[in-house]
């Protein structure tokens, strides 16, 4: 499977994303909420994948299933099957009951017949590091095969994010970071990664500047309030990833 060169210096990707799909407007990481933020003009997606217990990559947030689905305990207890069999949608509001917990395959059959960009956040059940990151890459690496822009991975987890730079190098990192740590522009350069992904909290002008200047770009999360999102673009953030999908209008 090939992916094309992406010039990542000339970035592909746009100004604002969504996040887990429509923010809190819809239940988190689920197709009907893709939908719900596509409705206001959006056309990036960030969202979160896990491992089912047989090795299945699928869009969760927690490490267990209690807050969002109709199932109980860790993600990685059940097999994609039985995953499949439960609501993520009840727990948000009626008129999304039933709603399923969409695979990644899934996720790539929606965004790429809608011509719609995904951020794949690689997020680990805690100990499934390693595994995790490169079954991640080598299916998107596989479900976005001759895409012009290729999902962007990100991950909290150095680990995941080395996995799945072996699985699939061509395709684009970026290093999640709550805190941002004094080495952070070693750790970029360490895991080959196009850029910075911040808690918006942790960043001013001359971060940004210091990654631009490094070749770095800057994306920051998660950013719902429009006068911050248009500070952070002033000091020449390049995406924003906000829940706010009805009050920030997409560039
Ligand atoms: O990818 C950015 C953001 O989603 C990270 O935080 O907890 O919402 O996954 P979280
Ligand atoms: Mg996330």
């Amino acid at each position: 499977m090939s992916t094309p060169k992406v010039d990542f210096a000339n970035w592909p990707y746009p100004r604002h994303v969504a996040h887990r799909g429509a923010g809190k407007l819809a239940p988190e990481n689920t197709l009907a909420a893709f939908r719900h933020g596509a409705s206001f003009g959006y056309r990036m997606f960030e969202f979160d994948v896990k491992l089912s217990g047989d090795g299945k990559p699928v869009l969760m947030h927690d490490a267990t299933l209690d807050r969002t689905t109709s199932g109980h305990g860790r993600v990685d207890a059940l097999t994609l099957g039985e995953i499949a069999a439960l609501d993520a949608g009840s727990w948000h509001s009626p008129a999304f009951a039933g709603e399923p917990v969409p695979t990644l395959a899934a996720i790539a059959r929606y965004t790429r017949a809608n011509d719609l960009l995904v951020n794949i956040e690689i997020k680990p059940v805690p100990g499934d590091e390693y595994r995790t990151g490169a079954a991640v890459a080598l299916d998107a690496l596989s479900l976005w095969a001759g895409a012009a822009v290729p999902p962007l991975l990100s991950s909290f987890s150095e680990a995941a994010l080395e996995a799945a730079r072996e699985a699939a190098p061509d395709l684009p990192r970026a290093l999640l970071v709550k805190t941002l740590p004094t080495d952070w522009l070693d750790r970029l350069a360490r895991l080959g990664c196009v850029g910075l992904d911040a808690n918006h909290g942790e960043l001013d002008a001359n971060v940004i500047q210091q990654a631009h200047t490094a070749g770095y770009k800057v994306l920051c999360y998660t950013v719902n309030d429009p006068a911050r999102a248009a500070e952070l673009f002033g000091w020449g953030l390049d995406t924003l990833i906000t829940d706010a999908v009805d009050r920030i209008a997409p560039a």
